[in-house]
């Protein structure tokens, strides 16, 4: 990808065609999901449930996040679903590119499965949710296969479908050096702090809560966590 911006057609056909094919040849496995680092599945939950929980309504004080409908996009099997999202709302809905992620879910995620209402097979650049529908809309590490642009739309629209006191996290890798790089092995970019923070401006986006994952292997990239609204 020559321009982060760049609207033309058949580059972000080949864009988004690679990640796909990425994904593809994943197997459904928390270690798939994870590119071979599963063992690193329960530091990473457990800091984003004492993210969450600084954030969502956990008393009955006004003003604060709700816990009815959240939103896992780029679910993959449903490894969040499981493990954050059901314990804390009363309802979770999946977005996920691959179908066969989307099937084994159903059964990974186990007795509780009854509460994901739905299983909605989309890439997120052309996925709208239901307006004024979440009060959380978690997106971890799916927001690095979007281009700028498309990102920027995106979260126009998870705004729209925000429940009052709803917020969208974002968790994603982050680039040490201070540039974003392309990662043409499974066709994502790894941006810089900075230029998630432009996006969110660009999107109109007010920043509530941004926090780096503090317990984490060191061979691995940092990653940032960065609530909006
Ligand atoms: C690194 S895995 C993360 C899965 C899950 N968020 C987790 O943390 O366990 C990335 C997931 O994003 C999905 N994905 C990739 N590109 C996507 C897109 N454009 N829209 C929606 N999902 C996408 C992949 O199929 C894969 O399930």
């Amino acid at each position: 990808m020559s321009n982060l911006n760049e609207e033309s057609l058949p580059e972000n056909e080949k864009f988004y065609g690679d990640a796909k094919q990425f994904w593809e040849e994943m197997p459904s496995t928390v270690d798939g999901m994870l590119g071979g680092y599963e063992e690193v599945s329960p530091t990473d939950l457990n800091e984003s449930k004492t993210f969450l929980r600084s954030l969502i309504k956990i008393g009955k004080s006004k003003g604060q996040t709700g816990r009815v409908r959240a939103l896992d996009c780029g679910a993959g099997n449903g490894r969040i679903t499981k493990r954050l999202l059901l314990p804390l709302f009363k309802n979770v809905d999946m977005v996920e590119l691959e179908q066969k992620f989307l099937d084994t879910a159903k059964t990974f995620i186990g007795a509780e499965v009854g509460r994901v209402e739905k299983f909605i097979c989309s890439g997120l650049q052309d996925f709208s949710p239901d307006p004024c529908h979440y009060d959380l809309i978690w997106c971890q590490w799916v927001v690095c296969h979007l281009t700028d642009d498309h990102l920027i739309a995106f979260l126009k629209r998870c705004q729209t479908g925000l429940a009052p006191n709803g917020i969208i996290v974002m968790k994603e890798n982050v680039s040490i050096s201070d540039k974003t790089e392309f990662d043409s092995n499974d066709s994502s970019f790894l941006r810089t702090e900075e230029h998630y923070v432009d996006i969110i401006n660009k999107a109109g986006l007010t920043i509530v809560k941004q926090q780096r994952q503090k317990k984490w292997r060191k061979d691995l990239f940092a990653m940032v966590m960065i609530a909006v609204k």
